[in-house]
C-alpha cells in the first residue's frame, strides 16, 4: 500500500505551501536516527568481497541514481562542428592562450551552440585541466573585452544588471576571484569553463529548450534525464571537444562545481570516467550531502523549488528520505579509485557541511576495498583545516560561494594525485 501511495504522489502536483511553510532543520539534535544503504552490500543482501563483485555493485548503485533520481540521459549520437571566437595568444601577462570555441550540437536538424571559454598555460606540453560551469557567464571569468556575452537565457539579478533574462556586459570580469585563472595556470593547470544555461536554460519549461530539444523524438518518463543530468551531459561534451585538443593532458580532466553545479559535476563524474578528479564546491542537498539527515534543504523543498533539476521519480522520495534506495555517500563511493574533494562552508547551513563530509566518511569503505585511503579522518575537522587522502574535504569558514580557498585546496589536491 506503502508503495502504490508513493508511486502515485510522483505525479501528484506539488502544493505551493510546501515551499513557502518549510522551515529548515539546522538543529543537529533534531537529525533524526537513520540508516544508510551500504555501499558494499548488493541489493539482493550478498556482500562486496572485491575489486570484480565492486564493478558489479558500482553499475547497480549508477542505475539507482540514474532512475530514481538525476534521470536517463540519451547516449550522443549527433554532430559537433566547431568553431573559434576569439583567441589570445597573450592572455594573462603571456602566461597562456585563451580562446573562444563555438561548440555546435547538432542532431537530426536540431541544433544548440555551446560557447567554450579554455586557457592553456604556455610553456607546458599537455595542460592538467579543470574542467567546469560557470553561472553567469564566460565573460564574468575574465574583463577581457573579446569575450562574448552569451545570448542564451539567464536568471534576472539586479546586482549583476541582468533584466529581460539577458545577460549584460556590465559584469565583465566580476567573478574573477570564484576563478582565480591565473593562479591554476601559474601552477600548470588550464581551465575549460562554459555558462550553464548554454545547456540548459535553469527553469522549468517542460524540457523544450537547452539540449534537451536536440532530442524530440525521446518519448519522456518519470526516469527521463533532468536539468542538472544535463548539465552533466554538457559537461561531457565539452570533454568531447577537448580530447582533439593536443595541449591538453587528457589523462588528467578535474571536473568542479559550485552548489547545483557540484550536483552537475559529481553526476558528470558517475557517468564519465574520462574525469580522473572530481570536485564538489558546497553541494548540498542532491550532491554530496546527504539526504538521510534532512539538515537544510530536503528532498521535498529541492523537488518542489526545482521541479525539473531531477527526474519524476525523485518525488517519491519527498519526505520518504528513509525509502531512498540510496544516499548521497553512494555518489561519492561510485566515482572510487578516482580522487574526490568535498568543500563544505561553515555558515552554508542550506547545503549541511556536516552532511557533506558524513558522505565522504561513508564512502571510505569503498576505498579502503580498491586498495585506496578514503578520507583519513573520521571525526569533523575544525575549519580551515583540510584533509585530503584520495577523498578531501575542508570546510572554509564563511558562507555558501566557490572561493579563492577553495581553489588553492583543489589545487593542492590536483599536485596531490597528478604530480
Ligand atoms: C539553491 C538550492 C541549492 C543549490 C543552490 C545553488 O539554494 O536550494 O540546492 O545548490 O541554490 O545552486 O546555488
Amino acid at each position: 500500500m506503502k508503495r502504490l501511495i508513493l508511486a502515485l504522489t510522483a505525479f501528484m502536483p506539488l502544493a505551493p505551501s510546501l515551499a513557502q511553510n518549510f522551515i529548515p532543520n539546522y538543529d543537529e539534535s533534531k537529525v533524526p536516527d537513520y540508516v544508510l544503504p551500504d555501499p558494499l552490500q548488493f541489493a539482493n543482501g550478498q556482500r562486496v568481497h572485491d575489486a570484480p563483485d565492486w564493478e558489479n555493485r558500482r553499475i547497480e548503485i549508477l542505475r539507482l541514481f540514474e532512475e530514481e533520481m538525476f534521470g536517463v540521459s540519451p547516449a550522443w549520437d549527433g554532430q559537433m562542428q566547431l568553431l573559434e571566437l576569439s583567441r589570445n595568444n597573450e592572455a594573462l601577462g603571456g602566461k597562456a592562450v585563451q580562446q573562444e570555441v563555438k561548440l555546435t550540437l547538432e542532431r537530426n536538424g536540431q541544433w544548440v551552440d555551446l560557447v567554450l571559454l579554455t586557457y592553456l598555460p604556455k610553456g607546458v606540453d599537455k595542460a592538467p585541466m579543470f574542467v567546469g560551469l560557470n553561472f553567469y557567464g564566460n565573460h564574468t571569468i575574465s574583463a577581457d573585452e573579446a569575450i562574448h556575452v552569451t545570448k542564451s537565457w539567464i536568471r534576472n539579478n539586479a546586482d549583476m544588471g541582468y533584466t529581460d533574462n539577458r545577460a549584460s556586459d556590465s559584469n565583465r570580469g566580476s567573478r574573477v576571484t570564484n576563478w582565480p585563472v591565473e593562479e591554476m595556470v601559474n601552477r600548470g593547470y588550464g581551465l575549460a569553463t562554459m555558462y550553464y544555461g548554454d545547456i540548459d536554460p535553469d527553469f522549468d519549461d517542460g524540457f523544450a529548450n537547452g539540449v534537451h530539444a536536440l532530442f524530440p523524438d525521446e518519448i519522456r518518463n518519470d526516469k527521463s534525464w533532468g536539468s542538472v543530468a544535463a548539465w552533466a551531459w554538457g559537461i561531457s561534451r565539452i570533454v568531447d571537444y577537448l580530447e582533439g585538443v593536443p595541449g591538453v593532458d587528457h589523462g588528467r580532466l578535474a571536473v568542479v562545481g559550485h552548489s547545483r553545479l557540484g550536483k552537475a559535476a559529481l553526476w558528470a563524474a558517475a557517468v564519465d570516467s574520462r574525469f580522473t578528479i572530481a570536485i564538489s564546491n558546497n553541494s548540498g542537498c542532491g550532491g554530496a550531502a546527504l539526504s538521510r539527515r534532512r539538515f537544510g534543504e530536503t528532498v521535498e523543498r529541492i523537488n518542489t523549488s526545482f521541479p525539473h533539476w531531477f527526474n519524476r521519480r525523485f518525488r517519491i522520495y519527498n519526505n520518504e528520505e528513509d525509502s531512498l534506495p540510496m544516499d548521497q555517500h553512494q555518489l561519492i563511493a561510485i566515482l572510487a579509485p578516482h580522487p574526490v574533494y568535498i568543500a563544505s562552508a561553515a555558515e552554508d547551513l542550506w547545503a549541511d557541511p556536516k552532511g557533506e563530509f558524513l558522505s565522504a566518511v561513508a564512502a571510505t569503505p569503498v576505498y579502503q576495498l580498491l586498495g585506496k585511503e578514503g578520507l583519513p579522518v573520521s571525526e569533523w575537522p575544525k575549519v580551515e583545516v583540510p584533509v585530503m587522502g584520495t577523498l578531501g574535504y575542508h570546510v572554509r569558514k564563511g558562507g555558501h560561494g566557490m572561493l579563492y580557498y577553495d581553489w588553492m585546496q583543489y589545487l593542492d589536491f590536483a599536485d596531490r594525485h597528478w604530480k
